[in-house]
């Protein structure tokens, strides 16, 4: 791990304890279901999903409560404090996923039909090579669920705490493309602080 990696991740363990309720306070939970219940076609119950940057398993949770529990379900953090509640917010659904204290790129395994990327490419060093590994985890004609962050000035008081990136829609179209994806469907975030911080996309592995 590079040393901002690191340093982030020790960062993330401190404040796992209180980052599910965070994120369902401030709506990103609502958030991603609506996202994913708007996101069509519907999938398949028998597909194999990986979340990476799992954290508290917020994505993961809503992804269980649209589609039911996938046939396995893999939670990657290198956050050991994040991957323990998530593990324990599935295991409340009856879902026992696979945890991975890993970073992203670092962790090699069939591939799957689904990834579940919520707010962590912009914690990546680059994004493009990010894309890149999320696609290399999926299967060819697989499906990518991003939320990633959006300029705005909220993502600016974040920033002051996390360093993070952010992309206009162009950007990470762009990026999307050139990391192998058919980008299927955009996503705004109807209400609250994820209307303001953040945009859903749905991509299509072309390889
Ligand atoms: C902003 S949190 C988002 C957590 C969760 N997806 C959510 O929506 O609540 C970012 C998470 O990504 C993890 N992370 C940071 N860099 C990562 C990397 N290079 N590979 C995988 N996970 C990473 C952090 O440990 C943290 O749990």
């Amino acid at each position: 791990m590079t040393g901002k990696t690191a340093h982030d991740t020790r960062r993330y363990d401190l404040v796992a304890p209180r980052w599910g309720d965070k994120m369902r306070a401030l709506g990103y939970y609502d958030g991603y279901l609506g996202f994913l219940t708007a996101a069509g076609p519907r999938p398949d119950p028998q597909q194999s999903v990986i979340d990476i940057g799992a954290g508290t398993a917020a994505f993961s949770e809503a992804w269980v409560a649209v589609h039911g529990p996938p046939r396995n379900l893999t939670l990657l953090d290198p956050s050991r404090e994040m991957l323990d509640r998530g593990l324990a917010a599935l295991r409340a659904h009856g879902v026992d996923p696979i945890p991975v204290q890993a970073l992203l790129g670092d962790h090699a395994a069939p591939p799957v039909d689904v990834v579940l990327a919520a707010h962590v490419i912009e914690h990546c060093p680059d994004p493009l090579v990010a894309l890149g590994q999320m696609r290399d985890l999926l299967r060819p004609g697989g499906r990518l669920y991003l939320v990633v962050s959006k300029p705005h000035w909220c993502n600016a008081i974040i920033w002051l705490q996390w360093r993070h990136r952010t992309f206009q829609q162009e950007e990470i179209v762009d990026l999307l493309h050139k990391a192998g994806f058919d980008v299927e469907q955009i996503h705004d975030f109807p209400a609250g602080p994820p209307s303001r911080t953040s945009r859903g996309i749905v991509a299509v592995s072309r390889h």
